[in-house]
């Protein structure tokens, strides 16, 4: 990928400043249904943003077209400081955007280890899958994870939801990603699991190499495991603030508000 200049930006606790992602204008319309109309985004390096919103206002779509599945009507995607057009899931990965889906992208045939490096397989010299090592390395990452499973040889069409969404966030985060996308990674989760992967945020956010987008409903762990919120209403932002500048309270009446509006009261 190219390493161009980067444009500097004011810093927020946890980032460093430096926008690695900036989302101009981008709107997205499927048939009659807008999804997006105008957003305006940026990740700096570093960066745990969380982004909320009402069912239905576009939060997966943001994060599809951030990850290549999609392509935006218009507007552009500016990445370290170059626009991109981002042709398919496998380029935006080539460009380390990495993202894990709400409808996850595991395959329920094949067995753990084989999901953590689909499409990034270790191969041996002779070009045959290096199943060995792609089971011990993946053993480790989910033991380093606390991913509690009966052994990764089992399909994963075999785990519960809190598993497989585990196991489909380890592969994100253990990819060469530099920005991850996750769409409500805590939302089939058990308390235990769900504590585990906001470890795991923490975690990455500690080291500052990665900036993260984060789907999530729960505001009080947003507000514990991000640095800023943006609020996503009828397909604009319309809410930016540091989570510190923020409270459940303001997050909470907001929302409220907008149930109230939506109902004429
Ligand atoms: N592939 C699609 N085809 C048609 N409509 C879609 C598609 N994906 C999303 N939508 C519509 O776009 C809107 C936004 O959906 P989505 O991004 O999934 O919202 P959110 O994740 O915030 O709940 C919804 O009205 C949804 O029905
Ligand atoms: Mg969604």
């Amino acid at each position: 990928m190219t390493k161009a200049t980067t444009h500097g930006g004011t810093g927020t606790n946890g980032g460093t400043g430096t926008t690695v992602l900036s989302v101009e204008h981008v709107a997205k319309r499927f048939g009659a249904v807008t999804a997006l109309r105008d957003v305006n985004l940026r990740l700096r390096r570093g960066e745990v943003l969380g982004l909320i919103g009402d069912n239905g206002a576009g939060k997966s779509t943001l994060l599809k077209i951030l990850c290549g599945f999609h392509r935006p009507d218009s507007g552009r995607i500016v990445l370290n400081g170059d626009e991109v057009t981002l042709k398919s899931v496998e380029h935006a990965r080539s460009l380390g955007i990495d993202a894990v889906y709400q409808d996850l992208a595991l395959v329920n045939e094949l067995t753990v280890y084989h999901n953590m490096f689909l499409g990034r397989e270790k191969v041996r010299p002779t070009r045959l899958l290096n199943n060995r090592a792609m089971r011990r390395v993946a053993a480790e990452h989910l033991r380093d994870m606390g991913v509690n499973i009966p052994s990764v040889d089992v399909e994963v069409a075999k785990l519960s939801g809190g598993q497989r969404q585990a196991i489909a966030v380890a592969r994100s985060v253990y990819s060469d990603a530099r920005i991850l996308l996750l769409d409500e990674p805590l939302a089939a989760m058990g308390a235990k699991e769900g504590a585990l992967i906001l470890d795991l945020v923490r975690d990455l956010k500690r080291r500052g190499e990665v900036s993260i987008i984060i789907i999530a409903h729960n505001y009080a762990q947003v507000l514990e495991v991000c640095d800023r919120v943006n609020l996503l209403q009828h397909g604009e932002i319309t809410f930016d603030k540091a989570t510190s500048d923020t409270s459940l309270q303001e997050l909470t009446d907001l929302v409220v508000a907008e149930y109230r509006a939506a109902r004429g009261g």
